[in-house]
């Protein structure tokens, strides 16, 4: 008798009492309390300046209830329209991952200029005498990426693999320049979520697991964005607000986008709230609330956390912004009608598509008393600090600001310097047998794997468009993996093949393989087990061949996150994690190869923003789960890069 039957029911039947063990369990557990008393006073940055507050005051004097409900409504440029946006006074805008001029993701930097332009005078007229423009938000996350032919740098966990503040702040710089030059003002980020699972599909956009890096972080990056506070810089022409996300805890969820983060109020105080301690205290002026949940609460609705503790004991003056249609998911709630969400603590709901109803909903439940008055004032006084503060009222049309239309800056060479050097600085060598690397040049190199040469693939999601998939020719000056290869190769007169699959009519000296996870954005990343590509393993085959073949192997492995590779790492000579380098991924062969005299151009300098797995589950000291490589492990070339036979079953 197949004993399969038998074992599986017994299976089942325990899992049964096991998970029914394990609610049994939670429910009998109390759900942790906040006390916003545990939380730290933060005083505010910049402090309360008494002279803008009466300006203010004066404003909201002048203001209709309409003028006032549309400061707290932001809509997508793909659902409004500039003469829409002046008749609906709505205080803000944005463009999602998928939305630009015209819905055409290649148009031209002048026509998001020209776009602006019309968005301003229109959104200036509807403010009638207040003259009060709309905002423009966008996620300009690794560099003005919804720009071809702008910058874009590796995404946020390679630059944690840099392990360098002062490069995030010069990145910083450059997006808010290069934002600037397409006349918007503010950007969605610095994600500054501390991620614990790397199932999770945002892993890449957290810089570390390691709540110091990310705390290091968090305060150049919007330092960066908006210039220091109490520096003629800060929000000044050359910069744009910044928008540490997304609050609190999306990075403890278990791995699942949008889940529930069942940390202590103690952990949610040492990791979680880290980033934002030190990006209030650069003086960010938005936050953008997460989707995600603490014990079982949507975050869009937490009172505690959004005012208690983020406007009271952190003392922020800025204002809060929801998430893409985050209020929808609160009980009671619709995309266009929540009043929860306004009286929690968030001062602006994104509301790309329903923007018109939530204005005549909100305006409905301000007069029914849904939404108390004195939340109300607090929200607009707090959208117009940020507008005042960032000189919406002084500095006039968007082309007409000191760079705005100045399109040579965006992708300039120094700019693109900054890339190549985070890309160098990103990559984190694992494994380097016989000390492979680095490469001579002067020889006969394949170049194989489906990631040798695409853009997409080396940049991943948030790259022209929100899942990051477009082709190469879409992304003017940029350089794959293998063009950089190959530009090294020439240059010392060796000789270097194309080939994804792996095949070669002549015999190379050593074979770089690029492979790795294909573009996501969000919750098409979510994973449930970390081992890299468990139904697909072509690119495994692909190295074992070249291997048996004995030709020394290089894996480039491309990934938003560390995942369980043990095979891949037996079957490579050397093993490379390069992360989400970006378009300038090309610099990556810099380090790959010695100058044409041989002597070694760059040295590998990353090291791990998050432990490396040794099993398809994450690391993680509860369970045990010990790493292959630890948080801040990697090799540099002097180092004896042997790794041992590893095993290739879970
Ligand atoms: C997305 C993301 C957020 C982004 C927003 C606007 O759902 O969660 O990070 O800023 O929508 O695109």
């Amino acid at each position: 008798m197949n004993r399969r039957p038998v074992r599986a029911v017994a299976y089942c039947a325990g899992l049964v009492c096991l998970t029914a063990a394990l609610a049994w369990a939670r429910a009998a557990e109390p759900v942790p309390t906040l006390d916003p008393r545990h939380w730290p006073r933060l005083a505010p940055v910049p402090a309360p300046d008494a002279a803008l507050e009466a300006r203010i005051s004066a404003l909201l004097e002048r203001m209709t209830p309409e003028q006032k409900v549309g400061q707290l409504v932001q809509a997508d440029i793909g659902s409004i329209t500039p003469e829409e946006l002046r008749r609906y006074p709505l205080g803000s805008i944005l463009n999602g991952g998928n939305s630009s001029p015209h819905d055409d993701k290649l148009a031209a930097p002048s026509e998001w200029l020209a776009l602006a332009d019309r968005f301003y005078a229109a959104s200036l007229e509807a403010s009638g005498e207040l003259r009060l423009p709309a905002l423009w938000g966008t996620d300009a996350v690794h560099g003005h990426n919804n720009i071809p032919g702008a910058t874009v740098f590796p995404h946020n966990i390679g630059l944690g693999a840099a392990h360098d503040p002062e490069l995030i702040r010069r990145i910083g710089e450059i997006t808010a320049l290069e934002v600037r030059v397409t006349g918007l003002d503010w950007a969605f980020s610095p994600t500054v979520a501390v991620a614990r699972d790397a199932c999770w599909g945002r892993t890449y956009e957290s810089y570390s697991e390691d709540p110091a890096l990310v705390r290091a972080y968090a305060r150049a990056m919007v330092e960066g964005l908006q210039g220091r506070p109490g520096t003629p810089q800060y929000l000044d022409a050359a910069h744009v607000l910044a928008t540490p996300k997304h609050f609190l805890g999306d990075g403890g969820t278990g791995g699942k986008d949008q889940g529930d983060n069942l940390s202590s109020e103690a952990q949610l105080l040492a990791l979680d709230s880290v980033g934002y301690q030190a990006a209030l205290a650069a003086g960010a002026q938005t936050v953008m609330a997460s989707y995600s949940s603490w014990q079982g609460q949507k975050m869009h609705g937490n009172y505690t956390l959004l005012t208690e503790v983020l406007k009271g004991r952190f003392g922020f003056q800025g204002l809060v912004l929801g998430d893409w249609n985050g209020h929808a998911q609160l009980p009671g709630c619709s995309a266009v009608s929540c009043p929860a969400a306004y009286n929690a603590g968030l001062d602006v709901l994104m509301a790309p598509d329903g923007w018109r109803e939530l204005l005549a909903n909100t305006q409905a439940e301000v007069t029914r008393g849904e939404i108390d008055p004195a939340r109300l004032e607090d929200a607009v006084r707090r959208v117009l600090r940020v507008k005042l503060r960032a000189h919406l009222d002084s500095e006039g049309a968007p082309s007409r600001r000191p760079f705005a239309g100045r399109y040579r800056l965006l992708g300039a060479a120094a700019h693109r310097a900054v890339a190549r050097r985070a890309v160098r600085e990103s990559l984190v060598l694992l494994k380097n047998r016989n000390r492979l690397l680095p490469l001579k040049p002067h020889q006969s190199v394949l170049v194989a794997g489906d990631g040798a040469d695409s853009i997409a693939k080396q940049s991943g999601g948030w790259t022209i468009d929100w899942q990051g998939t477009e082709p190469n020719q879409d992304f003017p000056h940029a350089e794959t993996i293998y063009a950089g290869i190959a530009r090294c190769v020439a240059a010392a007169g060796g000789r270097v093949q194309l080939s994804p699959s792996g095949e070669f009519a002549v015999r190379p000296d050593v074979a770089i393989v690029v492979f790795g996870e294909n573009p996501y954005a969000e919750f098409a990343g979510d994973v449930a087990t970390l081992e890299y590509s468990p139904a697909d393993k072509h690119d495994l085959a692909l190295l074992r061949r070249l291997h048996a073949l004995d030709i020394p192997v290089v894996a480039v492995f491309l990934s938003g996150r560390p995942l369980w590779v043990n095979a891949e790492l037996n079957a490579a000579d050397s093993f490379i994690a390069a992360w989400l380098p970006g378009p300038e991924g090309g610099a990556l062969a810099d380090v790959l190869f010695r100058k044409p005299d041989n002597t070694v151009h760059y040295d590998l300098r990353g090291r791990l923003p998050f432990a490396w797995p040794a099993s398809p589950r994450p690391p993680d000291a509860a369970t045990g789960e010990v790493p292959l490589f630890p948080l801040g492990y990697g090799l540099s070339y002097g180092d004896d890069g042997w790794v041992r036979p590893l095993p290739e079953t879970p």
